[in-house]
């Protein structure tokens, strides 16, 4: 196969617009790379929708995870364990038709990846494949070296995710930040090492101490991505319902609202229900209409008997 028509790995046009093109640079973990050696802080936020996954990108975040959060704050569940494969596949090639700049990491759900390494290599491949995704991530420390090992051998970029790691729920004994005593602090770094190691692209540290992921981050040469581990890390990345106030819980210590999207629907969803109920939706403007000519001949008595007739024979013809 021909790779000289390919469309430059490193430019998307897609923001062009008439007249001045601006050219919005396709990231890639390379860049993640370059942005941490440079210090500059990289952007993520989760995505699970075509309609969100295009905001965030068309703002120019770097990385979009299909999160596994998604069972919670999507479908209503009340942990992320539920979620399968093919809700995940099917959520993620939705946020792939509409990310187009950032790197799209997709999140292996509970059990796809927990049997063999063999069979996270499998699920994992269906991602990229069937999904588009360009990585995976997986939860977990020390544990998942030989699966990282087996999906980097695969050509399968591979993002951890240590500390609180909500797949692991039951073992913590509920949602708890990780890594507080000296020896947890200490796991915690061998574990980021060793996934270093094993191969891993980027590593997202969860509900550890600013001091703990702070320490990680330094001693690491990929990157970090911070959600509750403090300012530290290398990026932040948030879950988008949070961001918005969709959550319909109450925020985290960690999480900043930067919008009121419960509110904004409410009012909208609550505006529209009155005005239907008040018959001013839709109004004149808001319909279709025919010529007068069209109307009038409408209204005469005869229109009304043909326009039966034909209905009859339409009723006729579909018996
Ligand atoms: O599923 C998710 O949204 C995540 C992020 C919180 C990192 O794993």
């Amino acid at each position: 196969m021909s790779i000289t028509n390919f469309r430059s790995a490193d430019a998307v046009s897609d923001k062009a617009t008439a007249g001045a093109q601006t050219v919005t640079p396709k990231v890639t973990f390379q860049t993640l790379q370059e942005k941490k050696q440079a210090g500059r802080p990289i952007t993520a936020l989760t995505a699970y929708d075509y309609a969100t996954a295009r905001l965030v990108d068309e703002a120019g975040v770097d990385l979009t995870l299909v999160g596994d959060s998604l069972a919670m704050v999507v479908m209503g569940y009340d942990s992320t364990l539920p979620v399968t494969m093919e809700e995940m596949l099917h959520h993620t090639r939705a946020v792939r038709r509409a990310v187009k700049h950032a790197i799209m990491v997709a999140d292996m759900p509970f059990g796809s990846y927990h049997v063999s390494a063999s069979e996270g290599v499998a699920n994992a491949a269906r991602f990229v494949k069937e999904a588009g995704a360009e990585a995976v991530k997986v939860e977990g420390g020390a544990a998942r070296c030989e699966l990282v090992q087996r999906l980097t051998e695969a050509e399968i970029p591979v993002v951890c995710h240590l500390g609180l790691t909500p797949q692991a729920i039951h073992r913590m004994g509920g949602y708890k930040v990780q890594g507080k005593t000296l020896a947890a602090a200490e796991e915690l770094a061998r574990d980021a090492r060793m996934l270093e190691a094993a191969g891993a692209s980027m590593i997202v540290l969860e509900g550890m101490p600013r001091e703990v992921a702070s320490i990680i981050t330094s001693q690491l040469h990929i990157p970090t991505i911070g959600i509750g581990a403090g300012p530290d890390c290398d990026g932040q990345i948030l879950v988008f319902h949070d961001l918005v106030n969709l959550s319909f819980s109450r925020p985290a210590k960690f999480v900043r609202q930067y919008g009121d999207a419960a509110a904004l629907f409410r009012n909208a969803i609550e505006g529209y229900v009155h005005d239907v109920e008040e018959r001013s939706f839709p109004d004149d403007a808001e319909s279709y209409h025919v010529s007068r000519e069209v109307t009038d001949a409408l209204k005469a008595p005869e229109a009304g008997e043909s326009l039966r007739a034909s209905s009859k024979a339409h009723l006729v013809r579909k018996a």
